[in-house]
């Protein structure tokens, strides 16, 4: 197998690239965190902005990704981190440079061990589906959060495609803190504190079969089933159906009773989730500590090719005194109600003062 196409992208490592993947590491940062909560730089460049549902999934329009000061990219990472995904549309500039750039501002560049990527830019993996394998071993169409498996697992993927067929390829994303929110708290009780451990074993049989050379280690790494997100201090379910192999210290039925239960909230439940249509210069930037995505494979023999850059973020944590989504959604819509109820009565009050 040639080890590069044509089109620069290397499939396969060579002795000079074998251990890239080894310099991994986590951030030493939380992009995000302490940023304005109304975002106000970031807000002055928004003309338009769809929530998909009420707490899951923006579409900003006025951002132009490559123009981001440093304050608004900070309030882009906070704001992603509570929308969970935030969608962008004509980013027709974000080259390949500038979405290593772009990045590279939230914190180190993951390197994939074993997914192609660009020859010059190892950070940027390419999602083509003329080179994925086939559907039972594509990691890309089962729920996932992207590389869970690794010590420090990704805090943002940023995704943009160049080739994409004419209907069909979406990308479905699932709330992994409405996950959390979801469950009884005999079951919340159960889960916090207990840990899972994820593992790059995929990636060993795709290896096996394709022949290919890894780019370093194929890591297991053990996290916290209910993880804390550092940004915005919720809970999530950080367990997911293509790399969690198993609950730590449960009995493997245990295990898989309750990884299956989740796993199954996550693709069922319709309220947690949103679809988007990709086009050409669309960009997905999404927070992997608190969500799931899957694609939709519904489009062969057509193709789609993507670039993702995969920012590593901190190492899990999980903290107890943390905050739910719960909480902060109902404590925002009770000030906004509070409000519209003071609106109406000042107004009430000056037609009285007129009449
Ligand atoms: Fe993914």
């Amino acid at each position: 197998m040639a080890p590069v196409l044509s089109d620069n992208v290397i499939l396969s490592a060579t002795e000079k690239d074998a251990t890239i993947a080894d310099r991994n590491t986590h951030a030493t940062r939380i992009a995000g965190k302490g940023a304005d909560p109304e975002k106000k730089a970031l807000f002055a460049s928004v003309t338009k902005r769809i929530d998909y549902t009420p707490k899951f999934g923006t579409e900003l329009h006025g951002v132009r990704l490559t123009q981001l000061t440093d304050q608004q990219a900070e309030e882009l990472a906070a704001f992603i981190a509570e929308r969970g995904v935030v969608f962008f549309r004509d980013q027709d500039d974000l080259d390949t440079k500038e979405h290593v750039r772009l990045g590279a501002r939230w914190g180190p560049l993951h390197v994939h061990p074993l997914v192609p990527h660009n020859q010059e830019n190892p950070e940027i993996i390419v999602l083509d589906s003329r080179l994925t394998p086939a559907n039972r071993y594509n990691t890309n169409n089962y729920w996932h959060s992207d590389v869970s498996f690794e010590p420090a697992p990704s805090s943002f993927s940023i995704l943009k495609f160049d080739e994409i067929p004419d209907a069909g390829g979406d990308t479905v994303w699932s709330d992994a803190y409405q996950l959390y929110d979801s469950l009884s708290q005999p079951i919340k009780n159960l889960l916090e504190g207990l840990t899972a451990t994820h593992s790059s074993d995929i990636f060993k049989i795709i290896q096996a079969n394709t022949g290919r050379k890894t780019f370093g280690k194929l890591n297991d790494s053990s996290h916290p089933v209910v993880r804390t997100n550092p940004v915005t201090g919720w809970k999530a379910i950080f367990t997911n159906s293509v790399f969690t192999r198993e609950i730590d210290g449960l009995s493997p039925s245990e295990s898989k009773w309750i990884l299956d239960y989740l796993n199954d909230l996550t693709s069922k439940r319709l309220e947690f989730q949103v679809r988007f249509k990709w086009a050409k210069h669309s960009v997905a930037i999404w927070d992997n500590r608190s969500s799931h995505h899957s694609a939709v494979p519904d489009f062969k023999p057509y193709n789609r090719r993507g670039f993702r850059v995969t920012v590593s973020g901190e190492v899990p944590f999980y903290d107890p005194n943390s905050g739910t989504q719960a909480q902060a959604f109902e404590a925002t819509a009770n000030a906004i109600i509070a409000r519209q109820e003071a609106e109406e009565k000042s107004k009430g009050n000056s037609t009285l003062q007129l009449a």
